[in-house]
């Protein structure tokens, strides 16, 4: 769910809710299935608007209906957990004369409804969320401070939370709770802002304060107060956030997931960006874990989820190969529930764009109870994985705003090629020289890249011609196996076609059974240049599905004449080493489920049932 919190001067003129629907547009790639705010304002009234469905819903009520002046004002797009996405169950949710809402899951939420509806409690909604308000205008009536009352409730629930409040007999008042669910502030001139990240209050100011775990934070128009949850003052850290409000704009593209996809040599340059020195050699000099901790590391696991988990498949075909460590790439949800070996001589690498999902967080949290470094690969400064792990390594591909990930994939890769250089290095399984000549061909993917984005226009017209077809499979060996994954996810994500990616060594052994003709298949072709080329067995597997009477759209290097018999098409890409070529091999894969997506007439930044960044597990 995305979450806004403002509070202004007292002249502010109907400015919070105006603020807050700004902050809840930007915010609206973390849920959607429905939206509300409430205001506060200097007479003392509490007005709260809430709709099921997209935030244009909402601004459509509060255009025909608009709230009185307020100086302050909470506003919420959510991603339904518990109750369907109805008015009702949307947030804001009031008790008495407070306003909440909420990200997470309040998990004991049926033991404290059941107490507050035996105590009399009326609710009104399906949500665990409500069950906080009551708490709150309780703990209020208690109190007789909003901060106080907030540090009780907080201490009450269990599960993750952001809870923000407002509540009317403080109009210049805003306070939120965080535990395991993100929440940073916003610090203006005379007004404060609250946000599930800066995206929230990136056009008003890009000075932030970064919150902690289990921390209640309080804001009015001229001061922040940050607290444990017992009530003891804490310091949080202030910083400059490095990218400004056009960064999170469309900038002249069709949606953001087109313009994502055509920022990515950037994403890649810039993830390269400062890591070499003026003579090309490697410098990582963020990866503050020892070096004698990285040399006696015996096992590297990666853990992640959706498009991070893929990269991380490609980040273990890479870094075995130079590193000589073996590397497992786990989905985290999955790993943290099945209790894994892990000890002090495992290295574990958490992919996250966000770095909030809950799952991969979880994941990181129990490694480290079990004694194994974590190092984090995340797009998102002052988020929650960076904080709770030994090191990070930040990914530079800018704000990600369209759901399914794109150009952060391209970044992640890349930041786990640079990885396993600098172990490699380390561990004097490279030289040296052999390190900058990987980093040199590194160098030399973006502008790669950017060819394939500029021969984009076969992929799309393939695309549109392709827009009524139920079913498409992915084939790819290798490296270009976590490429078929990906291909299929994007087409899943944003087309709502069934798609599956498939090892293409392993089609024999039963999926080709799905192969019938018509049947479309796309197959990346590894180079035919590698060393321990696999290249003819994939062109095997081509002449197989073709045999049965599959439609082959292959993506094979320039110059590769050697698949062109037995291609329906052929989308080329630049030469390039073989542990490199994903970079270049999903580009027309993600073109391709963006343009057929279009063309079907779908939101591409916006599919149904997704959230950006999943704070639940
Ligand atoms: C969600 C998104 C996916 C993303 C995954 C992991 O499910 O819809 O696009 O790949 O989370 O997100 P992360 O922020 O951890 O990379």
């Amino acid at each position: 769910c995305g979450i806004v919190g403002y509070v202004g001067s007292a002249d502010a003129d109907g400015r919070p809710v105006d603020v807050v629907l700004e902050g809840l547009r930007r915010l609206e790639y973390r849920g959607y299935d429905s939206a509300g705010v409430a205001a506060v304002g200097p007479g003392g009234a509490l007005a709260t608007a809430k709709k099921a469905g997209k935030l244009a819903n909402l601004v459509e009520e509060l255009d025909a209906h608009p709230l009185p002046d307020a100086t302050a004002a909470i506003g919420h797009t959510r991603w339904a957990t518990h109750g369907a996405p109805t008015d009702r169950n949307a947030h804001p949710h009031v008790a008495g004369r407070v306003a909440v809402i909420h990200n997470g899951i309040v998990e004991n939420f049926v033991a404290l409804r059941a107490e507050l509806a035996a105590e009399g409690v009326e609710f009104l909604s399906e949500t665990d969320t409500e069950v906080a308000a009551h708490l709150l205008d309780r703990a209020y009536a208690t109190t007789g401070d909003l901060t106080t009352a907030m540090q009780a409730v907080a201490r009450r629930l269990e599960g993750t939370f952001t809870l923000l409040a407002v509540h009317a007999d403080h109009p210049r008042t805003v306070v939120g709770a965080r535990h395991d669910s993100p929440l940073v502030v916003g610090l203006g001139q005379g007004e404060n802002y609250l946000g599930s990240d800066v995206a929230a209050f990136i056009s008003h100011t890009r000075e932030a304060l970064e919150l902690g775990q289990d921390q209640v934070v309080t804001i009015t128009p001229t001061s922040v107060e940050v607290t444990d949850f017992a009530g003891a003052s804490v310091h949080a850290r202030r910083y400059t956030v490095d990218w400004d409000a056009a960064a999170a704009e469309k900038g002249g593209f069709r949606s953001f997931m087109d313009k994502e996809i055509h920022d990515q040599p950037h994403a890649v340059a810039d993830t390269l960006l400062g890591r070499t020195d003026v003579r090309g050699r490697l410098v990582l000099d963020e990866v503050r874990i020892s070096e004698d901790v990285l040399r006696a590391v015996d096992k590297i696991v990666v853990v992640a989820c959706g498009t991070a988990a893929y990269a991380g498949h490609v980040a273990k075909y890479a870094i075995e190969h130079w590193c000589r460590v073996p590397v497992e790439v786990e989905l985290a949800h999955e790993f943290r529930y099945r209790d894994p070996v892990v000890n002090a001589r495992t290295l574990v690498v958490a992919i996250s764009q966000s770095g909030e999902t809950m799952d991969t967080l979880m994941a990181v949290r129990h490694a480290r109870e079990q004694g194994a470094t974590a190092l984090a690969i995340v797009n998102t400064h002052g988020s929650t994985i960076p904080r709770e792990s030994d090191a990070v390594l930040y990914t530079h591909a800018g704000p990600e705003i369209a759901v399914a990930s794109t150009k952060a994939f391209l970044a992640q890769i890349t930041a786990t090629y640079l990885l396993g250089l600098y172990l490699a290095q380390l561990r004097g399984n490279m030289f040296a020289d052999e390190v900058e000549t990987i980093l040199a061909e590194l160098r030399a993917m973006p502008d790669k890249i950017q060819t394939v984005l500029d021969r984009s226009a076969r992929v799309q017209e393939i695309a549109r011609w392709m827009a009524d077809t139920p079913s498409v499979l992915f084939l790819g060996r290798h490296v270009g196996y976590p490429v078929a994954l990906e291909g299929a996810l994007k087409l899943k994500e944003l087309a709502y076609i069934h798609a599956e990616g498939f090892a293409a060594g392993e089609l024999k052994h039963g999926p080709i059974a799905l192969v019938e003709p018509g049947q479309p298949v796309f197959v990346v072709v590894p180079s035919p240049r590698g060393r321990h080329s696999l290249h003819a067995k994939v062109v095997s597997n081509i002449q197989e599905i073709r045999a049965r009477g599959a439609r082959t759209i292959v993506i094979a290097e320039d110059g590769d004449e050697a698949v062109v018999p037995f291609a329906d098409e052929v989308f080329r890409v630049p030469q390039a080493p073989t542990l490199l070529a994903p970079l270049l091999s999903v580009v027309p894969l993600q073109v391709f489920a963006c343009e057929l997506a279009t063309a079907k007439g779908l939101d591409v930044d916006q599919p149904r049932n997704l959230a950006k960044s999943v704070t639940v597990e």
